[in-house]
């Protein structure tokens, strides 16, 4: 039977211009505001986009990282299976509190996006919103991802991104103080895809005049 509380160990592993222990803090604060702030228009329809490119079929096993407060959970198809992951509880009774709107079989866990308390190949499926800007080392994320995905699993993020090689001057200085707020805006998704076995297959922007992107992934192999 699935599991549909917050449950499990919170992991903690290394960091890089954010910290779990700093993000875990600020997610605990933006968990009562959270839905307010991204319950806006361009964001909901990202996240049907992003949903409608996985083409999600009857039984398929889902897994989003960096669950939040469920915002994802609503949209989804009914008959899929879901596991959400977030190593925040207060988000998570955020996402805990949509489980009446969220497929029956929806499981949400404790766990910490680098070290993911899955077996190899066991989703058919992976949602990666918002989550990539946010965990401390991007790229062990997307290689529990490439893990724990079966090979030809469809894995879709929408998040911003740097688009140029090297940030400007004022993204450096805004960084500082989103990095405050627990985001940082200067990653670059073909570094954070480095040795992780998987690839772009499309990307294209997404809401707010492309500032934020819709990006496909596959395993390099497929
Ligand atoms: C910007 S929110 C996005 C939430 C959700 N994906 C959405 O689209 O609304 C980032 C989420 O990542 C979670 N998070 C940050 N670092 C994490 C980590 N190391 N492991 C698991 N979750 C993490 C935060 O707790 C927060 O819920």
């Amino acid at each position: 039977m699935p599991t549909r509380t917050p449950q499990g160990p919170v992991g903690t592993t290394g960091d890089s211009n954010l910290k779990n222990s700093w993000n875990r803090v600020i997610y605990a604060c933006w968990a009562p505001v959270y839905d307010r702030l991204i319950g806006v228009r361009p964001f909901v329809r990202a996240r049907r986009n992003a949903i409608e490119l996985l083409n999600l079929h009857a039984d398929d096993r889902v897994l989003i990282v960096g669950v939040g407060t469920g915002a994802d959970l609503p949209l989804l198809p009914t008959d899929t299976e879901i596991v959400g992951v977030d190593f925040s509880r207060a988000m998570l009774r955020g996402a805990a509190g949509k489980l009446d709107v969220a497929p029956v079989q929806t499981q949400l866990i404790a766990a910490d996006a680098m070290s993911l308390p899955f077996r190899d190949r066991s989703f058919d499926a992976v949602i990666l919103n918002l989550i990539l800007s946010v965990v401390p080392d991007g790229r062990t994320c997307l290689r529990e991802v490439s893990r724990v995905s079966r090979p030809g699993a469809r894995i879709v993020v929408f998040d911003k991104f740097l688009n140029t090689r090297t940030p400007p001057i004022w993204r450096r200085a805004a960084n500082l103080l989103t990095r405050l707020f627990g985001t940082d805006i200067n990653r670059r998704i073909d570094a954070l895809l480095q040795g992780t076995g998987l690839r772009i297959v499309s990307e294209r922007p997404s809401a707010f005049r492309g500032a934020y992107l819709l990006i496909e992934l596959r395993h390099e192999s497929c």
